[in-house]
């Protein structure tokens, strides 16, 4: 069973070459309005978006990033960001600094941010998160004018692509949906997604490479350790309760 929403959203590729080419404004409004549709926990609404127009901004940004030039490049850059110190401005009595409240302020910000993806890519456009703008995260902070309470979760960009990448395989279903509890991983179903995800990685047209999903994961997961988070979100107000 499929249809023309299911079909987009099997379709997404991450894009990161862009044409020269601007995101009209009525787009942009299109897209900031399903993303502002999003469902949100306890209707707080805590998420903020900071478009980044300012070039040198850009360019700072696209270098804290880990030098990812499409940040510069892309037609449009938008940091989406927990954001609670619009509750404080309302209201400066709030008890604010709950391990919760962070939990809430990213699930929101990443669900609004996914429904800007979706819109986007109806649109024609094409979009990457950036995590890295949390490589330098006290530098975005402070780059933004960030207050306490607001969060830079990661960048998006977006634009026409000039590429068209392959679509990625994902876990088969048996290995991330399961029924009334949690199952062990299934070796066998893993060998064949990794087996598949080398053939992926070999035959894709850009940064081909060797191996499966699973022969990454150590390199992966130990190089983003991002160490002095826990210090940034105390600095900043987060989970200090
Ligand atoms: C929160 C988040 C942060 C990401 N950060 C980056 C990034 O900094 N740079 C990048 O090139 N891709 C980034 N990505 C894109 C992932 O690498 C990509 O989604 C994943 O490899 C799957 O590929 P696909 O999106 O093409 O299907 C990020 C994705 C997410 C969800």
């Amino acid at each position: 069973m499929t249809n023309s929403t299911i079909d987009l959203l099997c379709q997404h590729r991450s894009i990161r070459s862009y044409l020269a080419k601007p995101v009209t404004e009525q787009d942009i409004s299109a897209i900031f309005s399903a993303a502002s549709h999003a469902s949100s926990s306890s209707f707080l609404q805590c998420s903020t978006i900071i478009r980044i127009t300012d070039h040198d901004k850009r360019s700072q940004l696209a270098h804290y990033a880990g030098d990812q030039t499409y940040v510069a490049s892309a037609a449009e850059f938008w940091v989406f960001c927990a954001d609670f110190n619009r509750h404080i401005q309302i209201e400066p009595s709030l008890n604010l600094g709950k391990a919760e409240q962070l939990l809430l302020g990213c699930v929101d910000t990443a669900i609004m941010a996914q429904n800007a993806v979706i819109a986007a890519e109806s649109l024609g456009l094409g979009c990457v998160y950036i995590g890295g703008i949390r490589n330098h995260i006290d530098k975005v902070t402070e780059l933004l004018n960030l207050p306490k309470f607001v969060l830079p979760l990661f960048g998006l960009c977006i634009g026409y692509p000039d590429q068209s990448p392959e679509i990625k395989p994902r876990l088969p279903q048996a290995l991330v949906m399961f029924n009334d509890q949690y199952q062990p991983v299934d070796k066998a179903i893993l060998a064949h997604y990794d087996q598949q995800m080398n053939e992926y990685y070999g035959a894709r047209s850009t940064h081909k490479k060797a191996g499966g999903w699973s022969d990454k994961l150590t390199g992966t997961i130990n190089k983003e350790q991002r160490d002095f988070m826990l210090d940034y979100l105390h600095k900043q107000g987060w989970i200090t309760k």
